[in-house]
């Protein structure tokens, strides 16, 4: 077919744009096809105790395309750890895209589905959750408190947190995850190519101390009037307000018939609560009008503060790892890429999971309709009483492993503590 570009800012722009792509530097890419064993290291950590977990290189049980696979968990309550070493680099002056695709297919209830970005010299053999990682980033599932995207920064030996809440994706499908963080210290994270946060290395994490303080020295002046509402001055009492009594005698009550005074007493009607009572009287409020605000105290510059231009920087990238406790497994990574090119990762985003999503989709809900069928089938009667049996029971064998999972959760909690 003929192709004529009727406008010629249009070539241009195409022309840009695909020059653009050109000079994209990619750092690591994986698409997890055949020899990727070769490129990726298996950790021995974890593995005298049996708890190292094997990966299985599959596309799994619904996806776009049979043959685009991935590497997936594949036994229940076991630790992961699994990573791949590229030409050292550093983001210096450069953007850093940082980029995966994740698919939870066990419908996850507790894990992780983050990978790690490692620096300097690290033994893969026994890569673990104690080594050190400059950048951790995806997605965190526990219970119904935690459905977050880590994005956790490592900066003077101390591993920060971001401070803002980025929600993930819960289903059991693939979805890609895609932080960038750029020279002059903003970032984005993005999932399915689309931005869900967007902000400062120096606000959103406090790997600084903050730039600004309130002046410690700084009083309220005596002077400063900050009540809002004053009552009006002009206010009077109505007469007679105070003669109101709070309780009147019932209108409604009458002497009972049997009523004997001789031997009751004399009759005394019941009281209620005055209508036309209201309470102590006030004066009413009035706008104050000499208020001056909330006091707050001036904002000084901070002399702990020392600024880091190179607060964005990771001088010596060289390792990509996943490292990972799961108490449920089936969550299946694919398509790993460090660039410093955001138009790279979306177009590469597309390719694979742009292009599989529908696909996907489809058959995930073919299998899940299978599933329901045979459920049905082996329980005709009352498939959902069944359900609440089987969770009840799955629940019990739980016990021991989330009582693991707890102590991890603590240990955790302390590592977050010391942050
Ligand atoms: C690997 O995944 C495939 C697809 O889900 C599954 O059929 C197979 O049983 C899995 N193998 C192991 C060892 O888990
Ligand atoms: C780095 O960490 C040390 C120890 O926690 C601390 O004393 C120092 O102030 C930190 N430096 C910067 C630049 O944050």
């Amino acid at each position: 077919m003929a192709f004529r570009v009727r406008n010629p800012n249009l070539l241009s722009l195409i022309l840009l744009s695909l020059l653009a792509i050109a000079s994209a530097k990619v750092f690591f890419e994986e698409r997890f096809d055949d020899g990727w064993d070769k490129r990726w290291v298996k950790s021995d950590w974890k593995r005298d105790e049996s708890l190292a977990g094997e990966w299985n290189y599959t596309s799994g049980k619904w996806h776009g395309d049979a043959n685009d696979k991935g590497i997936q968990t594949s036994e229940d309550y076991r630790f992961y750890a699994i990573s791949a070493e590229f030409p050292e680099f550093s983001n210096k002056d450069n953007i850093l895209v940082f980029q995966f695709s994740v698919k939870h297919e066990q419908k996850l209830d507790c894990g992780g589905g983050y990978m790690k970005l490692l620096s300097g010299d690290v033994d893969q053999k026994k890569f673990g959750g104690e080594t050190p990682y400059s950048i951790m980033f995806g997605p965190d599932i526990c219970g119904y408190s935690t459905k977050k995207v880590h994005a956790i920064l490592t900066y003077n030996n101390t591993n920060h947190l971001i401070k803002k809440e980025v929600p993930c994706e819960t289903d059991q499908l693939t979805h890609v995850y895609t932080f960038i963080i750029r020279p002059d210290a903003t970032y984005s994270i993005l999932i399915d190519n689309v931005e869900k946060q967007t902000g400062s290395l120096y606000s959103d994490w406090s790997l600084l101390p903050p730039k600004k303080i309130k002046d410690p020295e700084a009083k309220k002046p005596a002077d400063w009037d900050d009540k809002e509402y004053i009552p009006d001055p002009e206010d009077k009492k109505p007469e007679g307000y105070d003669d109101i009594a709070k309780e009147i005698t019932d209108p409604d009550a009458t002497k009972p018939q049997d009523w004997d005074d001789e031997e009751d007493g004399e009759w005394v009607a019941p009281t209620i609560p005055n209508p036309e009572y209201k309470g102590p009287w006030e004066p009413k409020k009035i706008k104050n009008p000499n208020y001056k605000g909330k006091w707050k105290a001036p904002l000084i510059d901070n002399p702990d503060f020392k600024d880091d231009p190179e607060l964005y920087v990771f001088p010596k990238l060289k390792y990509v790892g996943i490292e990972l406790w799961q108490v449920k497994s089936g969550t299946l990574f694919d398509n790993v890429l460090i660039t410093d090119d955001p138009e790279y990762a979306k177009q590469v985003a597309e390719e694979t999971w742009g292009k599989n999503k529908e696909v996907e989709k489809a058959a995930f809900e073919e299998a899940e309709k299978k599933r329901e069928e045979e459920e049905a089938k082996n329980d005709p009667v009352d498939s959902d009483v069944e359900d609440e049996d089987e969770d009840k029971s799955d629940d019990a064998d739980d016990s021991d492993a989330e009582a693991d999972l707890d102590k991890k959760d603590a240990e955790e909690d302390d590592k977050h503590d010391e942050l």
